[in-house]
């Protein structure tokens, strides 16, 4: 620097703008501006005072002033941001952030009509199935008829059938699915086996609404097909569905019985321990299966000589509600916010 009062001048100009502009938001940027500007050794407005013996004598006393003035302008602003900096962690210091987050008041929650079939879903994914939709209307024909129920059958009155439309043929009529079961017709006709399928979904029967029936529930249909498929796949999958679902030691029971489109054919029930129960608890249903019948294979034009297959079908309210301690079916279908959100 050349040693003129011109000079001297347009740094301290220069140096003011600086200042003027620093924006300091923590206590290193501060300490930092302080080195710089005002240090013992080598901050910027210490070296300026030095120059001013250097001066022609008649210049000294109003370079000490200039230099004067720039020093408490970068003084005051160093001790600004430093009551700044304070300040703002005086305020960060009354967050508590050990306190627990706020719940949102109006957060959704998933029915346990989800969180059921999420689960089930989830156990048979595990075990190689995929998922397979079909229409909640239905046609006879998929329904019932594919199903080799015969024509005058008793069980196609005993499903309560909803119907949209009675046609002139039995086959013809339009209604809504009383089960699952024609997924397994819709699956097979729409691809080549081996299947390997889950079908989840609604059905609907015309039944008394009572705190244990609905108009409309929920089921999750099986459906394996292979060459070589044996009743005891059929046992060993359900079994080990079952323990997934209930737990290791849940007691399980297999006894026959009927439906049209598999032969043979057996219920799974799961025993349900109540301790305020005379017996300490019941057996509860929880799913039919079999074998498909050879009928039904013919009926979608798969080789019944060659394939053999076994399908299951289960409710998924009654395992939730004993599951979650829910005593009526019908909170399952009011929507009611006050049993929603418990879920
Ligand atoms: N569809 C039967 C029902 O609704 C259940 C079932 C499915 C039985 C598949 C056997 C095989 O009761």
């Amino acid at each position: 620097m050349d040693n003129t009062i011109e000079s001297l001048k347009s740094t301290v100009a220069d140096l003011n703008r600086e200042i003027a502009t620093a924006h300091l938001l923590s206590t290193s940027e501060a300490e930092e501006f302080r080195v710089h500007y005002l240090g013992q050794k080598r901050g910027i407005i210490t070296q300026l005072f030095k120059v001013i013996p250097h001066l022609p004598k008649t210049d000294r006393r109003e370079a000490g002033q200039l230099l004067n003035a720039l020093r408490n302008t970068a003084q005051s602003t160093l001790a600004e941001a430093h009551s700044k900096v304070a300040k703002d962690s005086t305020a960060a210091s009354q967050i508590d952030l050990t306190l627990p987050g706020r719940q949102h008041r109006w957060k959704g929650s998933r029915h346990p009509i989800s969180l059921a079939l999420t689960k089930i879903t989830d156990i048979f994914n595990r075990m190689g199935f995929n998922i397979a939709e079909g229409p909640e209307m239905e046609d006879d024909w998929h329904n019932f008829t594919a199903l080799n129920f015969p024509d005058d059958h008793p069980a196609r009155d005993m499903q309560d059938t909803l119907f949209i439309d009675e046609g002139h043929q039995h086959s013809s009529h339009i209604l809504m699915r009383t089960h699952t079961s024609p997924v397994q017709i819709r699956a097979m006709l729409d691809g080549k086996p081996p299947f390997r399928l889950i079908a989840p979904g609604r059905v609907y029967r015309n039944e008394t609404i009572t705190y244990k029936s609905y108009c409309l529930f929920h089921q999750v249909e099986g459906l394996v097909v292979d060459e070589g498929v044996t009743m005891a796949d059929l046992k060993t999958t359900i079994y080990s569905f079952a323990q997934s679902f209930f737990g290791h030691d849940v007691k399980l029971r297999y006894r026959p019985s009927f439906f049209p489109f598999t032969e043979p054919s057996a219920e799974l029930d799961v025993w349900w321990e109540l301790p305020d129960h005379p017996n300490g608890g019941r057996w509860m249903e929880v799913l039919g299966s079999g074998m498909v019948h050879p009928n039904v294979l013919q009926a979608v034009g798969i080789d019944a000589e060659r394939y053999t297959g076994y399908a299951f079908g289960m409710g998924v309210e009654r395992p939730a509600m004993l599951h979650y301690g829910i005593q009526d079916i019908r909170v399952l279908y009011e929507n009611d916010n006050r049993f929603l959100s418990q879920f």
